[in-house]
């Protein structure tokens, strides 16, 4: 066997060096190098002549549907595409403290009431805090098997000793290692050795696994992104701090879409789904008011209003500031330039505040239009007109493009009492109750806002 030797591997990224520096030269991360121990070099030269040879079928062969195991959390099972796949392999990542072992805890719990067999291990809490914790969340199922370890070893054992589970979860992958490899847990060759362990020991024996993953500064899965290769799915647990909201989002699943979202808020009782976010998200909203728009978005396969809080206000800087919260800073920058030199409209002086209410985070173009309104009306102090949802997508010329889904989204607002909806035009029917203005220029939103020379 080849001598095994030291390198150096970035913790950020998995890039490996033969000696130590400062820097990561991939992917710029300062002090992320590590000393591990590399890998025995493979042999060179593979004769096919030896191998076994593999067996080819037609499309036919996969059965119609897999089986899916329903966890019976419709948000939960919804951002899975349909329930857990037996033989699977789930990577949840999210900031410390977001809420991932509540979230895996109650699944399990869940799962345990109806008679489904749940392993929970956890190499971060001892099992009495655990169970205390389930106490609190009004959990308690003796069907769930608690434990708490970190060697692989003693886990595969324990689960061979007490019978294999149709769900197991690990909290957090971080802290697990296997005994045969000279690194700390959490490092790049531990994370990677124990997830190869647990998504073998998945596949020969149809369990469905959980893995627990925590997250780098910058928001991205610890550990190499290899990870994110080996599994079937991984969900990212976002929400802000201060606010109640968390979502769960499907960053990849090769069992369902990928841009789906489930909605919880994080109560004394642990997670509760939230059915209706929309609801939700426009629930403690103030009357009309300047420089507030709703939006009528699309999470994944399901409509979202949420509402878009502008403030243009003088700046007494030199370099006015400009401030976002829940979009993208690029894209407010892109719509008050066109609002300045296709719609006559100066910002110059002004410190511009944007933020998504509730902590959501919006990643289409079509808010385009709902955050051009919010500018606007804060620009010009003048409220939009009242009960009014807005969206559509600008181009740099000035235009107001259609967007995606935009049937499904007149619906939503309708369900929810709006009577009016500001819409690129070719939006198609209105439904009951709602009427439309569309546009195909931005300009014509002037004319929303009397005073402002709008045509
Ligand atoms: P936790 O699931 O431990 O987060 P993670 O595993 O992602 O680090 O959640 C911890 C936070 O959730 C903690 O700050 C308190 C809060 N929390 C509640 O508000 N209500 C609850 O019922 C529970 C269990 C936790
Ligand atoms: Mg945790």
């Amino acid at each position: 066997m080849a001598r095994s030797e030291e390198r150096f591997v970035c913790q950020n990224c998995g890039s490996a060096y033969s000696r130590w520096q400062g820097r990561c030269d991939d992917c710029g991360e300062w002090n992320s190098l590590v000393a591990e121990a590399a890998p025995a070099a493979l042999p060179k030269g593979l004769k096919a002549g030896r191998g076994r040879a593999i067996e080819f079928s037609g499309l036919d062969a996969a059965p119609a549907e897999e089986p899916r195991l329903a966890v019976g959390m419709p948000e939960l099972d919804r951002v899975l595409g349909g329930g857990l796949v037996p033989g699977s392999a789930i990577l949840i990542g999210g900031d410390p403290g977001i809420g991932k072992s509540t979230l895996v805890l109650q699944a399990a719990a869940k799962l345990g009431s109806r008679g489904i067999d749940c392993a929970y291990i956890s190499g971060e809490e001892a099992v009495a805090q655990i169970a205390l914790r389930a106490r609190r969340l009004g959990l308690s199922q003796p069907k769930l098997r608690l434990a708490a370890a970190n060697s692989l070893r003693d886990i595969l054992a324990g689960l061979e000793k007490s019978g294999r589970p149709d769900v197991l979860v690990i909290d957090s992958i971080q802290t697990m290692y296997v005994d045969n490899i000279d690194s700390a847990p959490g490092t790049v060759s531990q994370v990677r050795a124990s997830v190869q362990e647990l998504i073998r020991l998945a596949k020969s024996r149809d369990v469905a696994l959980f893995l627990v993953g925590h997250v780098t500064k910058d928001g991205q899965i610890a550990g190499p992104r290899v990870v994110e290769h080996m599994v079937d799915t991984v969900l990212y647990f976002e929400g802000e701090r201060g606010h109640q909201f968390r979502i769960l989002r499907s960053v990849k699943n090769r069992f369902g879409a990928t841009d789906e979202i489930g909605v919880f808020a994080m109560t004394d009782g642990g997670l509760a789904e939230v059915a209706n976010p929309s609801a939700l998200f426009l629930g403690n909203r103030g009357g009309n008011v300047p420089g507030a728009a709703v939006f009528a978005g699309m999470e994944g396969s399901r409509p979202l209003l949420v509402e878009i809080q502008a403030l243009v206000a003088p700046s007494s800087l030199g370099t006015p500031r400009r401030a976002v919260v829940g979009w993208d800073g690029g894209r407010l920058a892109m719509v008050m330039a066109v609002l300045e030199a296709r719609c006559g409209l100066a910002f110059g002086g002004n410190d511009v505040y944007l933020n998504v209410a509730g902590g959501l985070r919006i990643n289409e173009p079509a808010a385009d239009l709902a955050v051009a309104a919010a500018l606007v009306s804060s620009l010009t102090d003048q409220p939009l007109p009242e009960e009014t949802v807005v969206f559509g997508e600008i181009s740099l010329a000035g235009e107001v493009r259609p967007v995606a889904r935009m049937e499904a989204r007149l619906r939503e607002a309708a369900k929810l009492g709006f009577r009016h909806a500001i819409v690129p035009q070719g939006a198609g029917r209105a439904p009951d109750g709602l009427r439309l203005s569309a546009f195909d220029r931005l300009a014509a939103l002037l004319a929303l806002f009397p005073g402002t020379g709008g045509n």
